[in-house]
C-alpha cells in the first residue's frame, strides 16, 4: 500500500458494519471469565493497627476461617511486616490470599519511624513487580503478584480524635494504597459517641489531606451502593468468630452481661457493609486500583528517576532506544571521565611514592655517611693509640735489652766483686711491673 493511501485509511473514521449472521465473538467475555476462573486471582491486605486491636479476629471473621495467629508482644524494638499467604477456595474461584501483618505497631516510645517499615514494604513489592517487568523473559503470567490491594487502618474507638501516629501514617501511605479506615472493637463505644466519632475522623482526614479509598460510582452497576457506603466510611467494625444462639439462630457474636453483640447485625455495626465493599463488590477495584494508580505512579517516579522519559525537552514523543543511546553516551563518557580520574589519581600516587622513596634513600644515605664518619674518626683514634704503644712497646724492649746488657755486664762484674750491696741491686732491677692502656703509664 503507498504512503499516502495507508495516510489516507488511517485517518478515516471508522465505519460501522453490521453482520450478515452469528460470528461467535459475543463470547469474548466468558472466555476472559473462564481464563481467570482458571488463572486464579490474588489479593493482599494489609492490616495496619496497634497491638491487640483485633486485626486477626477481624481477619478470621471476614473469611470465616481461621488463619494462623500469634499474638504480637508489645516489646518489638520496630515495626516488622509479617506476610502471610493462604490458597482458598469458594466454588470454583481459587483465591492466593496474602495478609500481611504490621506487627508492633504504635508500641515504640518514638513513633516518629512507625511508618517506614510499612512504607518500604509496600515499595519493594512494587519493584519486585516492576524487575519482573522490565525482564527480558517476562512471567508475569504466573507471577505471584505481592503488591497490596487494600489497607485496613484499625482506628483506636477511643470517641476523641485521630491520633497524630494515625494521621502520619495514612499520609505516608495515601498515595501508595487503597486505605479503608475502620473502627475496631466498635461494641466499646456508645452509639451517639460512634456518630460524633466518625464525623470528626473523617473531618480531620480532610483537613489533613489525607485520601482514603473511594468506593467506585463510576460504574453503574454499582454506584449506588458504593456512594451510599462512601458516606459510612469509616466503618465501625466488630470482630468475633464464637457462635452465640440468637432465637433459634446461632450467629457469631460477642456476648457480654447485659446483652450480645452480633457481628452481622446491621444495627449492631459496620462488619456487613465492610465486607460488602471489601470483598462481594469493590475487590476487583481494588485490585484495579492497585495497578492502573499507585503501581502507575511508583512505575513512572522510578523509572524517570532512571533517566527515562516519553518527550524531548521540546515535547516531542521520544522513543526508549533514544533514552537508551542517549544513557549509554552519558554512560559511557562517565566511565572514560572515571578511567582518566583514576588513571591520574595513579600517576599522582606514584609520583608521591617515587618522592618519598627517594627522600628515605637521602636520609639514608646521609645516616651512612655521618656513621661512616664516625668510624673513621674511631679508627684513626685506634690507629694513634696502635702507633704509641708500638713505640712505647719499642721503648720498653730497647730498655730491656739495656737493662739485659748491663745485668749481664754486672754479672759478670759481681762475680769479679761479690761484694756489691743488696740495696743498690734491687733499684737498679726495679722496672714497671705492667702498662696501663687508660694512663698510658707503666705502673708497679
Ligand atoms: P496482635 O496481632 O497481637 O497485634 O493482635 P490483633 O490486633 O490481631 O488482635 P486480636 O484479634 O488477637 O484480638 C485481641 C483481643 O481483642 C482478643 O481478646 C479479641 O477477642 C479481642 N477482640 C477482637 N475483636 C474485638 C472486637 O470487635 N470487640 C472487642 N470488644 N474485642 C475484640
Ligand atoms: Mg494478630
Amino acid at each position: 500500500m503507498a504512503a499516502t493511501d495507508l495516510e489516507r485509511f488511517s485517518n478515516e473514521e471508522k465505519r460501522n458494519l453490521s453482520l450478515g449472521g452469528h460470528v461467535g465473538f459475543d463470547s469474548l467475555p466468558d472466555q476472559l471469565v473462564s481464563k481467570s476462573v482458571t488463572q486464579g486471582f490474588s489479593f493482599n491486605i494489609l492490616c495496619v493497627g496497634e497491638t491487640g486491636i483485633g486485626k486477626s479476629t477481624l481477619m478470621n471473621t471476614l473469611f470465616n476461617t481461621t488463619f494462623e495467629t500469634e499474638e504480637a508482644s508489645h516489646y518489638e524494638s520496630a515495626v516488622r511486616l509479617r506476610p502471610r499467604t493462604y490458597d482458598l477456595q469458594e466454588s470454583n474461584v481459587h483465591l492466593k490470599l496474602t495478609i500481611v501483618d504490621a506487627v508492633g505497631f504504635g508500641d515504640q516510645i518514638n513513633k516518629d519511624e512507625s511508618y517506614r517499615p510499612i512504607v518500604e514494604y509496600i515499595d519493594t513489592q512494587f519493584e519486585n513487580y516492576l524487575q519482573e517487568e522490565l525482564k527480558i523473559r517476562r512471567s508475569l503470567f504466573d507471577y505471584h503478584d505481592t503488591r497490596i490491594h487494600v489497607c485496613l487502618y484499625f482506628i483506636t474507638p477511643t470517641g476523641h480524635s485521630l491520633k497524630s501516629l494515625d494521621l502520619v501514617t495514612m499520609k505516608k501511605l495515601d498515595s501508595k494504597v487503597n486505605i479503608i479506615p475502620i473502627i475496631a472493637k466498635a461494641d466499646t463505644i456508645s452509639k451517639s459517641e460512634l456518630h460524633k466519632f466518625k464525623i470528626k475522623i473523617m473531618s480531620e482526614l480532610v483537613s489533613n489531606g489525607v485520601q482514603i479509598y473511594q468506593f467506585p460510582t463510576d460504574d453503574e452497576a454499582v454506584a449506588e451502593i458504593n456512594s451510599v457506603m462512601n458516606a459510612h466510611l469509616p466503618f465501625a467494625v466488630v470482630g468475633s468468630t464464637e457462635e452465640v444462639k440468637v432465637g433459634n439462630k446461632l450467629v457469631r457474636a460477642r456476648q457480654y452481661p447485659w446483652g450480645v453483640v452480633q457481628v452481622e447485625n446491621e444495627s449492631h455495626c459496620d462488619f456487613v457493609k465492610l465486607r460488602e465493599m471489601l470483598i462481594r463488590v469493590n475487590m476487583e477495584d481494588l485490585r484495579e486500583q492497585t495497578h492502573t494508580r499507585h503501581y502507575e505512579l511508583y512505575r513512572r517516579c522510578k523509572l524517570e528517576e532512571m533517566g527515562f522519559k516519553d518527550t524531548d525537552p521540546d515535547s516531542q514523543p521520544f522513543s526508549l532506544q533514544e533514552t537508551y543511546e542517549t544513557k549509554r553516551k552519558e554512560f559511557l563518557g562517565e566511565l572514560q571521565r572515571k578511567e582518566e580520574e583514576m588513571r591520574q589519581m595513579f600517576v599522582n600516587k606514584v609520583k608521591e611514592t617515587e618522592a618519598e622513596l627517594k627522600e628515605k634513600e637521602r636520609e639514608l644515605h646521609e645516616k651512612f655517611e655521618h656513621l661512616k664518619r664516625i668510624h673513621q674518626e674511631e679508627k684513626r683514634k685506634v690507629e694513634e693509640k696502635r702507633r704509641e704503644l708500638e713505640e712505647e712497646m719499642n721503648a720498653f724492649n730497647r730498655r730491656k735489652v739495656a737493662v739485659e746488657t748491663l745485668q749481664s755486664q754486672s754479672l759478670q762484674a759481681t762475680s769479679q766483686q761479690p761484694l756489691k750491696k743488696d740495696k743498690d741491686k734491687k733499684n737498679f732491677f726495679s722496672l714497671p711491673s705492667a702498662y696501663s692502656i687508660t694512663t698510658g703509664r707503666y705502673v708497679n
